[in-house]
C-alpha cells in the first residue's frame, strides 16, 4: 500500500495531531492531498454539492461516484468513504455487501458510519473481513430526523454516560478511528483520554486526537457556516467577482480579446 495506511492513523494516538479535510471531486482532493492524513469523501456532499436539506438522501451510487473522483485524483492520503443512509444500519451482511463494493468500485482505504454501540457487531464484522471501519458518534447528521435537527450533544452531564459508552464500543469493535462531531469539550476530552483510537474532532474542540472540517465551509463557500468552523478563504466572494468580471466582459466586448484568439 502507497498511501498512508490505517494503521499509521491509529498509531498517531496521542502523538501529533491528524490532519484531515472532505473533498468530493479530483481537482480539490489532489490540493487536500498534499497536507492532510487522510481525506473523507464525507456524505455531507449531499448538502453541500447538490442542496439537500439533509444527508439522508444520498444514494450509495453516488458516494461511489465521488469516492472514485477523490481517489483518481490523489496518491498520498488515505481516503476514507462515507457509508450513506440505508446502506448498513440493516445488518452486518448487508453493510459488508455495500462496504465492499465502496471499496472495490472507489479504491478508498476505508469506509464510515455513524453510531455508537448500536453498531458495533456491524464495525466488529466489517473489520474482521478486510474493511477498516471509522466510527462517528456525537452529532450524527444521518439521525438528525430523530433528534429534531443538528443539535450539539453532551449539553447536559447526564448524557455524557451514554456517548462515551458509545465510543467505548466502537473502539473495542475494531473501529480504527472515531469521529466526534457536535460535542461539548469537557466530553469530547473524556472520551479522547478513554479511550485507545484516535478521535477526530469537528465542533468538538482541540481535545481531540485529530481535527477534520467540510473543505468547502473553511474556504469561504458556505454563507452560512456553522460557528465551529474557522473560515480561512473567501472563495464565494472570488468567484463571484470573477463571474461578475466576466459577464461585464462579455457584455462589453472586451472578452475575448488577441491573446485568447485563433489566427
Ligand atoms: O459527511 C461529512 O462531511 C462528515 C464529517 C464532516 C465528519 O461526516
Ligand atoms: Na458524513
Amino acid at each position: 500500500i502507497r498511501r498512508i495506511t490505517v494503521p499509521a492513523i491509529t498509531s498517531r494516538k496521542g502523538s501529533d495531531p491528524i490532519v484531515s479535510l472532505t473533498s468530493y471531486h479530483a481537482h480539490t482532493a489532489a490540493i487536500v492531498d498534499k497536507f492532510a492524513d487522510f481525506i473523507l469523501v464525507g456524505d455531507s456532499l449531499g448538502m453541500v454539492m447538490h442542496g439537500m436539506e439533509t444527508t439522508v438522501g444520498v444514494p450509495l451510487d453516488l458516494m461511489i461516484m465521488h469516492g472514485r473522483a477523490v481517489v483518481r485524483g490523489t496518491r498520498r492520503a488515505l481516503i476514507v468513504v462515507d457509508m450513506p443512509f440505508g446502506s448498513y444500519e440493516e445488518s452486518p451482511q448487508i453493510a459488508f455487501r455495500n462496504a465492499a463494493r465502496i471499496m472495490k468500485e472507489t479504491g478508498c482505504g476505508a469506509v464510515k458510519l455513524e453510531g455508537g454501540a448500536r453498531m458495533a457487531e456491524t464495525i466488529r464484522f466489517l473489520t474482521e473481513r478486510g474493511i477498516p471501519v471509522m466510527a462517528h458518534i456525537g452529532l450524527t447528521p444521518q439521525s438528525s430526523h430523530v433528534m429534531g435537527g443538528f443539535k450539539t450533544q453532551g449539553r447536559d452531564e447526564e448524557s455524557w454516560a451514554a456517548h462515551q459508552a458509545d465510543a467505548a464500543a466502537v473502539a473495542d469493535a475494531g473501529a480504527f478511528a472515531l469521529v466526534l462531531e457536535g460535542m461539548v469539550e469537557p466530553l469530547a476530552a473524556r472520551i479522547t483520554a478513554e479511550i485507545a483510537i484516535p478521535t477526530i474532532g469537528i465542533g468538538a474542540s482541540v481535545e481531540c486526537d485529530g481535527q477534520i472540517l467540510v473543505l468547502e465551509d473553511m474556504l469561504g463557500l458556505n454563507p452560512t457556516p456553522p460557528k465551529f468552523v474557522k473560515v480561512y478563504g473567501d472563495l464565494l466572494g472570488q468567484i463571484e467577482r470573477a463571474v461578475e468580471q466576466y459577464a461585464d466582459d462579455v457584455r462589453s466586448r472586451s472578452f475575448p480579446t488577441e491573446d485568447q484568439v485563433y489566427r
